[in-house]
């Protein structure tokens, strides 16, 4: 129980900075009313990928002007702000402290409850913020770099979690494979943008896992890489499109399958994909086909939404304080990883 649980026009304001996104976002009753994204996508493109010491550099400078802005965008001032949401992880110890600090600073000098939210858990409830049709109990779909599960949501706490990789995730893979063949960072998108050009004409392995809705992409992964060092050491012309495509519909057939079986098992017609490779229009696609055919509807939050965003986390907080979860405090510390429990 927490004193938030029936307070009229909840507002929250939420703070996000696991990886290479500053963000904040204020939201009343469950209604957003603005969301800030700073993106530091340009300056660690150089190098491949995020580093971390720089991503902790850059949301200092960030975070600040982030929060004003959100604050002016939603025409409310501080003293409006009814509690202080802030992922606490899973992400980059560093540069989710900024946020972290930041968050227990306002909260400390406005005396507001503070909140941490799991940044996994942010991303399934991205899904609230646009389809206010979709009810529990749903399967989710959780497809992001970090992780990739099934689990069905069962109230505004409860997840059951299903299946999950025991090696890569997902966005991952994506990620590795975009760098073998030599496109930038961050690579899910670009594979996207390479496949379109291309054609699945490439066999892939098929892939084994323990549990039939669990994941694996490090067969999957290694075959592409494979693949382009044999052909680069024998000097033999392949198509880095085709490669990208066959890659791509590989990865995400098996996602669409097996959230799919989970509906059918447990007479379920709703499936809410969660995360960064949510914003896949192949996935998309391959997801609304086949679900058009079982009798399932799909959501999807909008691509901003799929990403890193604050806007997420604090609908995840409006769900938990509505249930009536306890409130965090000052002790309140960042963690590199968030096991997904069931119950929050
Ligand atoms: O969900 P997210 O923020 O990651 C974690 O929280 O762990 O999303 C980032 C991931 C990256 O792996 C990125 O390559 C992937 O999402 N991603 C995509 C697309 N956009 C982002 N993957 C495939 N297609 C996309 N369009
Ligand atoms: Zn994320």
């Amino acid at each position: 129980m927490n004193p938030l649980q029936d307070k009229k026009d909840l507002t929250i304001l939420a703070i996000e900075s696991s990886c290479d996104e500053t963000a904040c976002a204020i939201l009343k009753d469950g209604e957003l009313l603005s969301s800030v994204i700073s993106s530091q996508v340009p300056i660690h493109r150089r190098f491949g990928g995020v580093v971390p010491e720089i991503a902790s550099r850059n949301h200092v400078m960030a975070v600040g002007s982030v929060v004003r802005e959100a604050l002016e965008k939603s025409g409310l001032n501080l003293y409006d702000i009814d509690a202080i949401a802030v992922t606490y992880g899973a992400g980059l110890l560093g540069a989710l402290l900024v946020g972290l600090s930041y968050a227990k600073g306002l909260a400390y000098a406005l005396n507001k409850p503070l909140l941490g939210v799991s940044h996994i858990r942010g991303h399934v409830s991205a899904n609230h913020l646009e389809h206010k049709e979709l009810v529990y109990p749903y399967v989710t779909l959780i497809v992001s770099g970090g992780h990739t599960a099934l689990a069905i949501k069962e109230n505004n706490t409860a997840l059951d979690i299903v299946g999950s990789t025991g090696d890569d995730a997902v966005g991952e893979a994506f990620d590795k494979v975009a760098r073998v063949l030599g496109l930038p960072y961050p690579g899910g998108p670009e594979i996207e943008k390479l496949a379109r050009e291309g054609k699945s004409n490439i066999a892939m392995p098929k892939v084994k896992t323990p549990g039939k809705y669990d994941f694996s992409y490090s067969g999957l992964k290694t075959f592409v890489i494979n693949y382009v060092h044999n052909k680069e050491q024998k000097g033999e012309e392949y198509s880095k499109a085709d490669l990208a495509a066959s890659f791509q519909d590989s990865a995400l057939t098996p996602l669409v399958e097996k959230a799919i079986a989970l509906c059918e098992e447990r007479g379920i017609k709703q499936i809410a994909v969660a995360g960064g490779v949510g914003a896949n229009g192949r996935l998309r696609e391959i997801m609304n086909n086949k679900c058009q055919k079982a009798g399932i509807k799909a959501f999807f939050p909008s691509k901003v939404f799929c990403t890193d965003n604050a806007a997420m986390i604090a609908m995840e907080a409006y769900m938990q304080l509505r249930a009536g979860c306890e409130l965090s405090d000052l002790t309140l510390d960042a963690k590199a990883t968030v096991k997904l429990l069931k119950r929050q």
